[in-house]
């Protein structure tokens, strides 16, 4: 896979990254997860798990990465796997989030899975606890599903952190949720430092062939130079051959006439866009690892981009519907 530039930053990055969202903890939202897990949550055997899953992103070329505070032990077995594998720190680009914290104790059914809290004393906290997991390997720190209502774009506090962190060599990203990521970005565009250069470095937001109201605010983004990430491009496994929901059929039926998977269309449909640096797969098993990065290979026309668009829902059906989604 081809390493690219990662927006106007020094770093670089390939058209797929691999996200451990499903890997670092034994409970997640996505479809089929704890089947994907074989209801296995011995910590070790998790590792291992993470350790194969990593192994064939990196056989596949995929040279981005992408943690979560909250992921559970997800950092930890990332870097486990870093130094196990003696990566050169120049060969890989790692993404981490903070402002959530891991409040399942490792169960799959909780209370709160999550707390969120966009503060300096959280910021402060978990930037100790990435570095101590992650060293020099971490080159992106971002706020995890940044929103206009968790108010951290008028944090001064928190701003002023994330500056001297962009000072100290960290590039600083936000991720967004919801069905107001594209406002909230806007609004983040506009957040600058004290020497007038934007604060944020790099952006990472919901998009796929359901949820496509970012587009606009994301190719603004692009164009101010922020590198790109997008997350859920398989709309939580939505997207996949797991899914046979009839609405769906369209998907499975281009997918079977291109000779290629569902998941894999659904993701080159992501790649096709002119303003993105990097797509996301969650895959928690090697198999479906490999039958995402056959994304890279899918020529994705006009023909079949007009075709798929009537699978477009509403932002507040989509964000409603993954509301809805159950862990496991
Ligand atoms: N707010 C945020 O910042 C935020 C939120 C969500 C996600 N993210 C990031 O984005 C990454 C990806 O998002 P995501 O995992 O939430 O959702 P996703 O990529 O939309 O969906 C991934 C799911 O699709 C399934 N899948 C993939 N290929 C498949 C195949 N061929 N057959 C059957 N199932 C298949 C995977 O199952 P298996 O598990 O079985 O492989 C996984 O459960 C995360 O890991 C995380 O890094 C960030």
């Amino acid at each position: 896979m081809n390493l690219r530039p990662f927006g106007t930053t020094n770093l670089q990055t390939t058209p797929i990254g691999l996200g451990l969202a499903a890997l670092g903890r034994p409970g997640y939202i996505n479809l089929g997860h704890a089947q994907d897990l074989e209801a296995d949550y011995d910590i070790t055997a998790m590792e291992a798990r993470t350790h194969r899953v990593l192994d064939a992103a990196w056989a596949a070329g995929i040279r981005y990465f992408d943690a979560a505070r909250s992921y559970g032990r997800a950092e930890a077995f990332l870097g486990s796997w870093l130094t196990a594998r003696q990566i050169p720190v120049d060969q890989i680009t790692v993404g981490s989030k903070w402002g959530y914290t891991y409040t399942a104790d490792w169960q799959i059914q909780a209370d709160a899975h999550e707390i969120k809290e966009h503060s300096l004393p959280v910021l402060e906290r978990q930037i100790q606890e990435s570095r101590a997991l992650l060293g020099d390997y971490l080159d992106i720190y971002q706020i995890h599903s940044a929103t206009l209502d968790s108010g951290v774009l008028t944090n001064d506090a928190v701003l002023a952190k994330l500056a001297q962190l962009k000072q100290d060599g960290l590039k600083i990203g936000l991720s967004l949720s919801g069905s107001q990521q594209g406002e909230t970005l806007k609004r983040a565009l506009d957040v600058q430092t004290e020497n007038g250069a934007l604060l944020f470095d790099s952006v990472q937001a919901t998009w796929n062939l359901l949820e496509q109201s970012a587009g606009e605010a994301l190719r603004q983004a692009h164009e101010a130079g922020l590198g790109v990430i997008v997350k859920e491009a398989l709309a939580n496994g939505r997207l996949t051959p797991r899914n046979t929901d009839p609405q769906l059929a369209l998907l499975h039926q281009l997918a079977a006439e291109k000779n290629t998977t569902p998941d894999a269309l659904a993701l080159a449909a992501v790649l096709a866009q002119p303003w993105v640096d990097v797509v996301l797969s969650g895959a928690a098993a090697v198999e479906h690892l490999q039958s995402n990065v056959t994304a890279v290979t899918i020529n994705y026309d006009e023909e079949t981009a007009v075709r798929l668009q009537s699978l477009r829902e509403s932002p507040d059906i989509y964000w409603q519907t993954r509301s809805n989604l159950a862990w496991n």
